[in-house]
């Protein structure tokens, strides 16, 4: 099977979580577009999404998927979203497609989150894929240092020669070469830091359930 099968794979198994007559959280990347997609077929049987992106907002409204501003719902039952890296305890590496704040926003709304994935994503320890961390772009030199003190190597994402501008019109740091080890702790250490927006440790907000694909099809994890 293909990693694009397999995304379809937990995109379709992810069906299982909407609630009929409930609003569902929406994340962002190619495996939620998967889900999306799928939604699509039940989109009768809800009110519609919150969603995580300006890129998941256009593929919802152009499936006819009705888009909620997050501030007219007071609590969502699910949130499905995938990840670039998951751990055995749920703990998360989220924003590889620039959208972490808002997915931490509508993350902390639900009371689950389901992360759908293909195995390549589950790791031992978080920190071999590139951190990204949003931040106040005036800052971002000086937390580029504070992260070579904690012994990572921190680059500003460029998108067609600039420097990549979020959904929420900020920057992001990619950080190689940090070990997580400690997910709760270092994201509690890192929000404190003047300039970080969101950084994309996903360890408050964890994965409740995890539906990994697999060749031999889709493993439910629970945390
Ligand atoms: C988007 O900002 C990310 O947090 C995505 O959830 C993550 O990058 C997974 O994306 P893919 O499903 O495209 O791998």
């Amino acid at each position: 099977m293909t990693q694009d099968e397999l995304k379809a794979l937990v995109g379709q198994a992810a069906l299982q979580y909407v609630a009929p007559g409930e609003v569902v959280g929406v994340g962002t990347g190619s495996t939620v577009n998967k889900f999306i997609d799928a939604l699509a077929a039940i989109k009768d049987s809800i009110p519609g999404a919150v969603s995580s992106s300006e890129a998941s907002t256009a593929r919802l409204k152009a499936l006819g998927i009705p888009v909620l501003e997050a501030s007219a719902v007071e609590a969502l039952s699910v949130y499905i979203d995938g990840a670039d890296e998951i751990d055995a305890k749920g703990y998360m590496v989220k924003g590889g497609g620039a959208a972490l704040t808002r997915e931490k926003i509508v993350a902390a709304m639900s009371r689950r989150f389901v992360c759908i994935a293909d195995e390549s994503k589950m790791v031992p320890v978080l920190g071999a894929f590139p951190l990204p961390v949003e931040v106040i772009p005036m800052a971002a030199a000086r937390l580029a240092r504070q992260f070579e003190a904690l012994g990572g190597s921190a680059r500003l994402r460029i998108k067609d020669g600039q420097p990549l501008v979020t959904d929420n019109g900020q920057h992001i740091l990619d950080v190689t070469g940090l070990k997580i080890s400690d997910p709760l702790a270092f994201e509690s250490e890192v929000n404190q830091w003047p300039g970080v927006v969101t950084v994309g440790v996903f360890a408050h907000q964890k994965a409740s359930v995890c539906l990994l694909g697999t060749p031999g099809g889709v493993r439910t994890l629970t945390f």
